[in-house]
């Protein structure tokens, strides 16, 4: 069991490049905490700075009580899992998974024991006679994940272990790690877990929290609701949800019915009474004004306020829902309705739509922050 923390964490490489800029983040005993983010935004080379794998240039990493800015990556107490298995071809699924503990000279009962054990967990106990290539690329991952736990590690480290496989086996695989992670808390032997993807969907099923990096510094920290409902900034808010949040540059303005942000020339959309109170000094101020697709629904004749006409420019059928892409003067938009009307032959037409600003944010055109968060 342990907590990881780090402090003003930086990495330069050799080269000079600044890949990471003084992170600070304290990730809680047992917690399951995904690292999303963008390629080449420093996810692998965070994980494999708390792997010992890759030095730190500046700050300090602990693993529990211990700094292990110093320490070898065999005595830090950690099991990490790659994108690309890493097995041994001619070794058996047993001989893989026991390999490990072969080194730290465990005895040949206590190794049958515990790579049984994690057998059963992952359910390959059918499968500890076979090599490698004898196995489905699922199977082969769930090997990988078995090496690691019996190991028993502190923290299991994963980077993206689930990108080699088809999208079915991906979500199954996800399912059993997130199995694994709840069912060693109910035996009494919560497991860290650290785990890096580029998919949000991953990220928003696996993790208690979530860390959004972006080029090498982190985005926002929180729970996948919060993340969502909540995001902090314009990154994250695009980031995270899909389709992304739509996002359009426009300015505040105030009348006499409260303030407003415009679309397009005369189109007009009213921000909610207690959002309004956070932007008085955004008034006449360029901003940007965001709204989840799932926010923008085709108007009723009933609808008054907050409706845009708009021309539909593409209809993406998602089987149980549909996506709809319309333009409103120079911005495009994408409403996710539910409607069996609607269909391609409906390109070029325009219609009506309502925005539920309720649930509308508006970000500082400079330094794109969040400033709309009521958090009840
Ligand atoms: N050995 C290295 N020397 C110099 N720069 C490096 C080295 N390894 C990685 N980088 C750079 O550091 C940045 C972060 O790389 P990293 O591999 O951590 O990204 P990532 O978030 O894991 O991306 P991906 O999603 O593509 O795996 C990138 O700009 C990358 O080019
Ligand atoms: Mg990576």
């Amino acid at each position: 069991m342990a907590n990881v923390s780090l402090k003003s964490v930086e990495k330069k490489y050799d080269n000079g490049f600044q890949a990471v800029h003084g992170i600070d983040l304290d990730i809680h005993d047992g917690e399951f905490m995904v690292f999303v983010g963008p390629s080449g935004c420093a996810k692998s080379t965070t994980l494999r700075m708390i792997a010992g794998l890759e030095s730190i240039t500046d700050g300090e990493i602990r693993i529990g009580e211990r700094v292990v800015n110093d320490l070898p990556p065999k005595d830090r107490g950690i099991a990490m899992v790659f994108q690309n298995y890493a097995l041994y071809p001619h070794k058996t699924v047993f001989d893989n998974m026991a390999f490990g503990l072969k080194m730290q000279k465990k005895s040949k009962e206590e190794i049958r024991q515990a790579v049984e054990e994690a057998a059963e967990k992952l359910e390959i106990t059918d499968l500890l006679d076979r090599k490698p290539k004898e196995m489905s690329g699922g199977q082969r991952q769930r090997v990988a994940v078995g090496r690691a736990i019996v190991r028993k590690p502190d923290v299991f480290l994963f980077d993206e272990p689930l990108s080699n496989l088809d999208a079915k086996l991906r979500v199954s695989m996800r399912v059993k790690i997130a199995q694994l992670h709840q069912r060693l808390k109910e035996e009494g032997n919560p497991a860290t877990m650290i785990y890096v993807t580029h998919d949000q969907t991953e990220a928003l099923t696996l993790g208690d929290r979530i860390c959004v990096l972006n080029k090498g510094e982190i985005m926002q920290v929180d729970t996948p609701a919060n993340l969502y409902n909540y995001p902090a900034n314009k990154f994250v808010a695009g980031f995270i949800g899909s389709p992304s949040m739509n996002l359009v540059k426009t300015v505040i303005r105030k009348s006499d019915a409260g303030l407003f942000v415009e679309l397009a020339p005369g189109v007009k959309c009213f921000i909610p009474r207690a959002k309004q109170v956070l932007l008085q000094e955004q008034i006449d101020q360029a901003v940007y004004f965001g709204i989840r697709p799932e926010h923008i629904s085709l108007a009723n004749d009933s609808d008054t306020v907050n409706t845009v006409e708009g021309m539909l420019t593409v209809v993406e059928n998602m089987g149980n829902e549909k996506y709809l892409y319309f333009k409103v003067g120079d911005n495009e938009l994408i409403a996710r309705v539910n409607d069996q009307t609607i269909t391609t032959a409906d390109i070029g037409c325009t219609m009506r739509f309502n925005l539920n600003t309720e649930a509308c944010h508006i970000f500082d055109v400079e330094n794109e922050k969040n400033l709309t968060i009521i958090q009840g």
